[in-house]
Formats: structure tokens, sequence, C-alpha cells
């Protein structure tokens, strides 16, 4: 079985090179007894496993130990270990972290890893979440477990396949390329959740076909909404439905093939991300559905109110998962809303201490600066005053846009498109003269305008006409005349430090 070749290399050289301790994070046991056992096979070490309802015992190869009495206390297993450790072994610690609260276990850890650092022994911590005691920081190397690659995936299909034709239990009806479908739309999910979506496919109907693709891709929808911080968002929006913001969608437009092979061929590297920044109700989470509708790629939304909230189990476990499931299914647009949202909760809500929130966000900038996962990420906020100026600094970005209100030509082309949205020709408007008595408002604005005057005309039983929309126009006052004090200090920030996502932005005013 190969296991995201990265992972598995740099797991080789820790065990080639002695390191003592190594922590592996992952939830996914069944998988990494398969891959530990290969790994010391192919080291030619002896594998024990330890766990608290089983204790030490020995699993596979060397010279057979006897039977190991005793050992289900944490601090005894660590005395047996350090006593076997003559031999080549590798041991494995399943979920040891809740014993790191003993002062003992962490000293006896400690004094372990000294221990070994002169044999042929690794132990592996191996656990779904990573705690780690500061007195072990530096004697400890952490591994996060990638999600399952193509290649494990068509594997398993492959053996279910294998499973399926000798039992004659259900018929196969797939092509190779509907099996490389059907492993892709698997991808993101572990092992076993993949393993129970194809056994769920073929249980609906007693085939394994085609069909099974759209089963599997909603089985994982499911999966991936249950842990909370992550959501398959159907890519709807079209980039023509965004009115103005022309320099913005030129730039996307440029990009379009830029995750195709023949752009790598180029020379190009993948796009990262961008951040668009600005007032709010102009286009900015509209743009960012847009994007993976333009590039055909899937929209992934990250839920950054929650990853703070700390409501839903460890906020960096689940950051991190987030984070694995989106590059496992890379290429993909990663939207994040509302960036600032999460981060204003940080000393405010209580939930969370302001140093956990940073930690998190530390990591969420660090992969943002690293990842090499062609994950695009588009960043929304309609605040400044929240975001930390680590995350404007250079390289986070390709770029930040400045998202403003809409210019009277920009207005025009959102009345145009939210008309004809609603099985209306705008050619029966008279679209300049709604322009000009919208001045000041968002896109948003606008919809709601036209969704208003909609009811009056249907209320009125007549044909929606030019003057219901200018009624709603003047009932509504836009956010602009309440706020135009904020608008303005966002503008004069985002002048010399982003780029306009409209170049008409020179003719605004409110
Ligand atoms: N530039 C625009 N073109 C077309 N519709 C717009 C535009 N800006 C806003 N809207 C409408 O208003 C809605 C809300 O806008 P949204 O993108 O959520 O604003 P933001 O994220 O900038 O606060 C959109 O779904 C869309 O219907
Ligand atoms: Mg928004």
């Amino acid at each position: 079985m190969s296991s995201g070749p990265a992972f598995l290399r740099d797991l080789d050289v820790l065990i080639r090179a002695r390191y003592p301790l190594v922590y592996l994070v992952s939830w996914e046991e069944q998988r990494l007894d398969a891959i530990l056992a290969d790994l010391a096979k192919s080291h030619g070490r002896t594998l024990f496993e330890w766990s608290v309802t089983r204790g030490l015992r020995q699993l596979s190869g060397g010279r057979s130990v006897p039977p190991l009495e005793d050992t289900q206390d944490p601090h005894k297993a660590l005395e047996a270990v350090q006593k076997l450790s003559g031999d080549p072994s590798l041991v494995v610690l399943k979920d040891f972290h809740p014993y790191f609260e003993s002062p003992k276990v962490v000293r006896a850890l400690r004094d372990l890893a000294h221990y070994l650092k002169s044999t042929f022994t690794t132990v592996i911590i191996l656990s779904p979440t990573l705690t780690i005691p500061v007195e072990l920081e530096k004697e400890l190397t952490v591994l996060d477990v990638p999600l399952p690659t193509f290649g494990e995936l068509a594997q398993l299909l492959k053996d279910i396949v294998g499973v399926i034709r000798r039992n004659n239990k259900a018929t196969i009806e797939l092509s190779r390329t509907d099996a490389e479908a059907l492993v892709k739309a698997a991808m993101g999910l572990t092992l076993s959740e993949a393993e129970n979506a194809f056994a769920k496919a073929i249980v609906t109907d007693g085939k394994l076909s085609a069909e099974d693709i759209q089963r599997v891709q909603d089985e994982k929808r499911q999966i991936i909404r249950k842990s909370g911080l992550l959501e398959f968002y159907p890519a709807e929006e079209r980039l023509e439905n965004v009115g103005g913001l022309d320099g913005l969608k030129t730039w996307l437009s440029r990009r379009t093939a830029a995750f195709g092979e023949e752009a790598r061929r180029f020379g190009l590297p993948e796009p990262r991300g961008i951040l668009l920044l600005g007032v709010q109700g102009c286009g900015k989470s509209l743009t960012a559905k847009a994007i993976a509708a333009q590039w055909r790629l899937p929209l992934l939304r990250l839920d950054v109110g929650r990853i703070f909230s700390g409501l839903i189990g460890s906020s960096e476990e689940n950051l991190r998962r987030a984070i694995r499931v989106a590059e496992s299914v890379a290429p993909a647009v990663l939207w994040i809303d509302e960036l600032e949202k999460g981060l204003a909760g940080a000393g405010g809500t209580g939930l969370q201490d302001a140093g956990v929130t940073q930690r998190i966000f530390g990591a969420m900038l660090t992969w943002l600066q690293e990842k090499t996962a062609p994950v695009f990420v588009v960043a929304t906020a309609n605040r400044i005053d929240l975001l930390p100026p680590e995350l404007l600094r250079k390289g986070r970005f390709d770029e930040i846009f400045f998202v403003d209100l809409p210019t009277a030509h920009e207005r025009e082309d959102i009345f145009a498109i939210h008309l004809a949205r609603r099985g209306r020709d705008p050619k029966r408007f008279d679209i300049p003269a709604l322009a000009s008595a919208s001045e000041g408002f968002s896109g948003s604005e606008i919809e709601q305008a036209i969704i208003s005057a909609l009811h009056d005309a249907f209320a009125e039983k007549v044909e929606l006409d030019q003057r219901h929309i200018l009624g709603a126009l003047r009932e509504t006052f836009p956010l602009s005349t309440t706020m135009g004090h904020e608008i303005q200090r966002l503008r004069e920030w985002a002048k010399d430090r982003t780029r306009m996502a409209s170049t008409r932005t020179a003719e605004v005013q409110t």
C-alpha cells in the first residue's frame, strides 16, 4: 500500500535517522496499522503495539518475545520498551496522549527518548489529536498523516471489485473512466469512510456503475459537512452574473486555465489565492462563488466563525482536518467568508482564550504561505481593523482586491443582471435612470429594491415597471448613508495597499 509518498518518505527518513519519538496525527488507525506493518518489515524492525486495554504486545518480526505481562500501565509499558530496545523495533503507542497529564509518564518518556537515541528503536505515538506537553516539544517530531491518495483509494476500489466478483453478489458496470471518476469522488475521505461510501453505493441498487459517482459525491458532502467546518458549496454562480468589478474579473479570467497541465509546462505557478476586501453587499461572496464555476473547480466553504467558536471539539484539530480535506480534493477553491468574524471573537466571546485563537490563526497563515497543493483560497472581509497585519503581508495572497460601492455604470450592469434573473427584459426599463436614482447603493441593496418592487407590482396585480423600482429605491436608506464615514476610511486605507476590483472606482462618491 502506498500512502502519500511525501509522508511515507518523511517517516522513512525519521526512522532511518533514529529519531526516538514520532507523533503521528491521524484518526485512521486501521490504515496506519497496515502502513506501519509494511514499514517495520522494510526496515527489519520488530513491531510492537501498546494500548491501554491490551498492554504492550509483539505484532510481527524479530525473534519471538515472551508475552509482556502487566504492561497496561503506561509507565510500566515505557520501562518495558526500554528493556526491549536492544532489538531494532518500532513501537506504536495507541491513544497515549491522555497520559501526558501525568508528570511521571512525561518524565519517563523523556528519559526513554534520550535512551533510544543510541538504539535502532523508534516509538510512534498514534493519536487522532495533537497534544504535546512542553517538556516533550523538543523530543517529539510531529507528522500529519494526509488523507488517502488517489492510488490508495484506487487500490481499495480494486479490492472491493475483486470481492464482489468472487461472491457474485452484485454486478459491476464500470468503464475505466467511470472507475477513475468514482475514485476521485471519494477523495477527501478516510479509507474507511470511502469503503463505507462504496459499499453503500453498491447496496443501493445491487451494482457498481457510473451512477454511483454521484452517490459517492453526495456521501462525501454529508461526511464533510458533519465535520462542521467545511462544506461543499454548489458552484452555481457565473462570473457574468457579477456586475461591474471589471479589474477583478479580468484578473480571474486570465487565470481560468492556470490549474491545467499546460500552464505548468508553460512554467506558471498555480495561483494561491486572493483576499477580497471591501464594502458590505458589493459582491465579494458572490464573486468567490463564481470563481469556482468559472474555473470548473469544486468549491469548499470554510466556516471561520466555527473554527474559533470552540463549540465543535478541538479547534486546531478541526482546522487541520479541514485543510487536509481541501488539499485532498485539490485542485479546488477554498472560500473563507468574512475572515474577520472569527477573529472578532478572539477576546470577546470568552469561549476560547486569545492564545488559542492566535495559534490557530498562525497555523492558517503558515498554511497559506507554505501550501503546495493547488488550493486557491478566496478570503473575504468587510473590515480591516480586525485583520492582523501579518495577513496582509506579501506571500499570503497573490493579490488583495478592494471592492467598493458600484459606480453608476456598474449599477446599470447590476440592475440588468437582477432584472434578467427574475425573468424581466432589461430593455423594457430605463436602466440609466435607475442607476442615477440609486447613488450610493450596494449591489445587494439594488437586488433588494428589485425584489421589493416585484412585491408591490404583484400586490397591485400588474406587471413590474419602472415606477415600482423607483419607488422601492426611494424607500431604501442605503448603508452608505449611515456608514459613509467608515466606508471613506476603508477606501483611504485601501488606496495604497490594495488593487481596485473595479477600474472605474474613481467615479464613485458617497
Ligand atoms: N456586483 C454585483 N453584481 C450583481 N449582484 C450583486 C453584486 N453585489 C451584490 N450583489 C447581490 O447582492 C447579494 C449579496 O452580495 P454579497 O456578494 O454577499 O456581498 P458581500 O460579500 O460583498 O458582502 C449577492 O448575492 C447578489 O445577489
Ligand atoms: Mg459576503
